[in-house]
């Protein structure tokens, strides 16, 4: 519910409060707990500044401009004929759609008009985002989405996720101190660096106490988060596209708009923060989609040999074991024998499908699993027909030699020629093949970019190829995928139905990658293979490896063909529980037990959303001699009703409060246990 007093506007959600007034600009008075709404004028805190500075009083801002006179970070910086710009306030709007609320606010300056968009879900979540219109011929050297503040003087600690390749999403948190913490995508993609969200918490919240105020950007390419702390003690967090070689020109009249940043709060420490975020996910940004299919993928078995005889045997396996999904990954096309040729040659090897690729498709279908098959569409290597033909169709600054990762180039889908090459190319691949999954991948950030609007336009072009595919074939699936994880983030996931969180498969590893993607993320769009493990490492047991991947979207990488009679039945035996239990996993409320930074045991919860079932995975690490672990102690089950465990009732209370013991005794030992109301 959006109030409005006077100059104040409080929005209402779920239990959360969010207000700010409106004098010239518009100042944050409020976000946390729900507060009434007759005290926001009573909420004015007391400050100080000393003569010597400007009005610090002041900051606070929802949305500073660059003015000269404020010297927060602010969200918009323009050159005009002026280079500082005021604000003052025009007007407001109310809109109702459904189930959520928008409000737009109206500000004037000489050279542009501003508006603030707050969009209200119904669980507390704000999307929000501005929109400048030029008045004058301006240059946008900075447009951020939004700025937002903690409730005044708030000490905090930051929570946020740090990565490379094969070490996603790897969490950090540590008291936020007086300066400016930055958090950035400067390579074309969101990349593993840092993933755009973050997390304010008080001192000492956990997983299951204490306020997290967090935001979390929706947009695919250069990207940043700045978290400044004054030095009043107030901290806010600036976010949008990074002002990282950013410049946008508008003519009169033309309109800027800027991504969504959605912000939301939690009483409840870490794990309400994530039941929050994956429910509205789900039902706000997602397409809408049904279940998970397991899938299995070839990429880790054959690598580029894709061959149609091998591909039929993994696939003749993968249906024995019960996979619903085959996806042949790189290597099918042009002269694709390595990462050192081929990208952009989007035409069937005929030596390693003599019959095209509906021979293998017609044999997948017939053992009664769908299709799907990966594409690189933005990426070229300069050892391809493509790149031969249209050299000018990559990225490149006149003069100077393009760099190359991965051996390969970065092609400007900005261009309509290069639209129209990509339209048609997955248009045939689509029409002439009955496929229903596309992987999307995207290998290596962007480089030689000729003018810096080519950075945004990229994402711009990247959303209006994933538009139309949505469009023209509606029945296909996307994944998103970025040298592993590097792809991840809410403006992906508003056209993906799933994404690759890391190439690392390691069970044991993916544990920390599973608990920094789960913060925001939902578990349904996390997909998770068995394969053979780690490089380097022992191998884990194919139980332990089933566990630690049916945490999230099932799928099996694994060289089947090398696959003993008894592994192929384990497999089948766990594939058939993950189809019982999937429900529960993809659609249920997850609990975090235990996080594997904190401890050597690790577990994790899934309850369905009537509280009637409930799974549990646990992961020992290493056993020390003679250690004894308390029991387990669940979450999220009714107090009073009793729930069955491997043949033994409990009340939920029992569970919840006295926990269950689990006996995990060896290295690299799981367990997984279903739980049923009685
Ligand atoms: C990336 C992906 C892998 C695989 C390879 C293919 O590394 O993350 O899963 O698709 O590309 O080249």
């Amino acid at each position: 519910m959006i109030t409005i007093q006077g100059h104040t506007f409080h929005l209402q959600a779920g239990d959360i409060s969010y207000a700010f007034t409106v004098d010239k600009a518009a100042r944050n008075l409020y976000w946390g707990g729900a507060i009434g709404g007759e005290d926001l004028p009573k909420l004015a805190v007391e400050g100080f500044h000393s003569s010597f500075d400007p009005d610090t009083n002041a900051e606070r801002g929802e949305y500073p401009v660059w003015n000269g006179h404020d010297f927060t970070l602010p969200c918009l910086k323009v050159q005009g004929t002026q280079r500082v710009h005021f604000l003052t306030y025009q007007s407001h709007e109310l809109e109702k759609d459904g189930k959520t609320e928008r409000l737009t606010l109206r500000f004037d300056s000489a050279a542009f008009t501003l508006a603030l968009v707050y969009q209200l879900y119904p669980n507390g979540i704000i999307g929000r985002n501005s929109v400048i219109t030029a008045k004058e011929p301006i240059q946008l050297e900075k447009a951020f989405s939004a700025s937002v503040n903690l409730p005044c003087y708030q000490e905090c600690e930051v929570r946020y996720a740090v990565g490379k390749w094969a070490r996603e999403n790897q969490l950090q948190q540590h008291p936020m101190s007086t300066g400016i913490l930055t958090l950035q995508a400067k390579r074309g993609i969101p990349g593993p660096q840092y993933n755009p969200w973050v997390a304010l918490c008080e001192k000492d919240a956990g997983e299951t106490h204490g306020r997290v105020w967090f935001a979390a950007l929706a947009y695919s390419g250069n990207w940043a988060m700045h978290i400044e702390k004054t030095e009043q003690g107030n901290t806010h967090i600036v976010a949008g596209v990074n002002d990282f070689d950013f410049a946008w020109a508008l003519q009169p009249q033309q309109s800027y708009t800027t991504p969504v940043l959605y912000i939301g709060f939690s009483q409840d420490g870490y794990g309400a923060m994530s039941h929050l975020m994956h429910s509205f996910v789900r039902e706000h940004i997602l397409p809408p989609r049904g279940l998970r299919r397991v899938l299995y993928n070839s990429w880790e078995a054959t690598a580029f040999d894709v061959r149609v005889e091998e591909q039929k045997r993994l696939a003749q396996k993968a249906a024995q074991i019960g996979c619903e999904l085959f996806v042949v990954d790189d290597g099918w096309f042009g002269q694709r024998h390595s990462d050192k040729a081929g990208l952009g040659d989007w035409y069937v090897n005929r030596e390693k499908f003599p019959n095209g690729l509906s021979d293998l498709i017609r044999y997948v279908k017939s053992l009664g699993m769908d299709f799907g098959i990966w594409v690189e569409p933005e990426a070229v290597n300069p050892d391809s027909d493509l790149y031969r033909t249209h050299p000018q169709w990559a990225y490149h600054i006149p003069g100077v030699e393009p760099m190359q990762a991965r051996n390969q180039l970065s092609l400007n889908i900005t261009l309509p020629e290069v639209q129209a090459y990509l339209k048609g190319m997955l248009g045939k691949l689509l029409r002439e093949n009955d496929i229903t999954f596309l992987k999307w991948d995207m290998n290596r950030p962007l480089t030689d970019m000729d003018s810096p609007e080519l950075w945004s336009k990229h994402v711009q072009a990247l959303y209006s190829l994933w538009a139309w595919l949505h469009q023209e074939f509606p029945h296909v699936e996307l994944e998103t995928c970025s040298g592993g994880g590097g792809r991840v983030e809410l403006g992906s996931l508003a056209y993906a139905y799933q994404s690759w969180p890391s190439d690392n498969t390691d069970p044991y590893d993916r544990l920390f990658i599973q608990e920094g993607y789960t913060q925001l993320y939902p578990v349904d769009t996390m997909m998770c293979w068995v394969t053979e493990s780690g490089e380097g490492r022992a191998p884990r047991s194919l139980d332990y490896r089933f566990c630690s991947a049916m945490c999230g979207g099932l799928g099996i990488g694994a060289n089947l063909s090398k696959f003993t009679q008894e592994e192929l039945e384990v497999c089948t035996r766990w594939i058939a529980q993950y189809k019982r239990w999937r429900p529960i996993i993809q659609q249920g409320v997850l609990y975090r037990l235990l996080s594997p930074i904190q401890g050597d045991m690790t577990a994790v919860q899934y309850v369905s959303q009537d509280r009637h079932e409930a799974v549990v995975f646990a992961f020992l690490r290493g056993q020390t001699y003679g250690t004894l672990r308390p029991p387990l102690r669940l979450q999220g089950l009714d107090a009073d009703a009793e729930y069955a465990v491997n043949g033994t009732v409990y009340s939920g209370k029992t569970l919840c409060n006295a926990g269950i013991s689990l006996a995990l005794r060896r290295d690299f030992q799981s367990a997984a246990l279903y739980i049923e109301k009685v």
